[in-house]
């Protein structure tokens, strides 16, 4: 028997168990129904829904995706259908489920994080909530929040303030220190983080000679920057002393043994969910597999161990 359940809490008086450590991250799984009549998604560690708004938005102008062999730069700008749509329409699916689903919120403002903290506080089928402080697609809001110290722990107290549900701060890569960002959200009382987020890019269209993305600029996900979140993830998971959760490029179980290995204690699949629907299935299975030929019984003894 393999034992693979993990502790996503373990400072919130209600903790946050998963069965196993793979997460599909958020804008890259829907709402979770949609894949529901694709792939078996009750077997996964966890859901996280598209990034949620205090009131629907339309997103950023066409184009909003350019692929590379490496990866997906992409610039939908938070196109949501709005928390009371999530909590009247959604909720009520994800309240029958297993699996647990955790709510991305993002805001303009501090205040717009905690109404909708506040808004899906209690309701059923929801079992925390990630907060996006770390989009680089809008023009007020996401990333504006990640990249100060001060900023990011003020949303978190916040956001913590106005919810009893687990909090878990989603991070971003374009910053000098991420590490200076992880121990601030910690002080300020997150249960957990998440990094990274996409980072800052361009494609220019050389026959047009203009930029591809409508919003000119977007943010880098897929293979190519898994390196970078590694390393990322490595450096946060050093200096917090709260779950890391790891996300960049993962496409496979080696790559999410490694970050597993770097100190993430679960791992989120994006990208890779976009080309194959049951690819954090898979991954999964691929964990059991290495844990198994490894002699390996417990994921926690995984968790770490390349860190010194
Ligand atoms: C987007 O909606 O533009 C992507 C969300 C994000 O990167 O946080």
């Amino acid at each position: 028997m393999i034992e693979l359940s993990v502790q996503l809490a373990p400072k919130h008086p209600h903790g946050l168990i998963l069965v196993n450590p793979v997460m599909t991250a958020a804008g890259t799984f829907g709402y979770g129904i949609e894949y529901s009549q694709l792939v078996d998604i009750q077997r996964l560690g966890a859901i996280i829904c598209k990034g949620t708004t205090a009131k629907p938005k339309e997103g950023n102008p066409q184009p909003r995706l350019v692929e590379f062999p490496f990866g997906l730069l992409n610039s939908i700008g938070l196109q949501n259908i709005g928390v009371d749509a999530v909590i009247k329409e959604k909720a009520p699916v994800w309240a029958k489920w297993q699996v647990p689903v955790i709510v991305n919120i993002a805001g303009e403002t501090v205040e717009e994080y905690g109404e909708v903290a506040s808004k899906l506080d209690g309701v059923a089928g929801i079992r925390g909530i990630e907060v996006n402080i770390s989009c680089p697609n809008v023009k007020a809001g996401g990333v504006e929040f990640g990249t100060s110290p001060h900023l990011a722990a003020e949303v978190t107290a916040t956001v913590k303030a106005r919810t009893s549900l687990p909090v878990i701060m989603k991070l971003s890569p374009n910053v000098t220190d991420i590490a200076e960002i992880a121990v601030a959200v910690a002080e300020a009382g997150a249960d957990a983080v998440s990094l990274i987020n996409t980072i800052k890019g361009m494609a220019i269209d050389i026959t047009k000679k203009k930029p591809i993305l409508g919003n000119i600029t977007g943010g880098l996900s897929g293979p190519g920057i898994k390196p970078i979140a590694l390393y990322m993830v490595y450096q946060v998971s050093k200096v917090v002393d709260i779950p890391v959760v790891g996300c960049g490029g993962i496409v496979s179980g080696s790559d999410a043994i490694e970050f597993l290995m770097a100190g993430a204690t679960a791992v989120q699949l994006g990208t890779a969910n976009l080309s194959n629907p049951a690819a954090a299935l898979d991954v999964l299975e691929e964990i059991k597999i290495f844990m198994e030929k490894e002699k390996i019984s417990k994921i926690s003894d995984l968790i770490g161990v390349a860190k010194n």
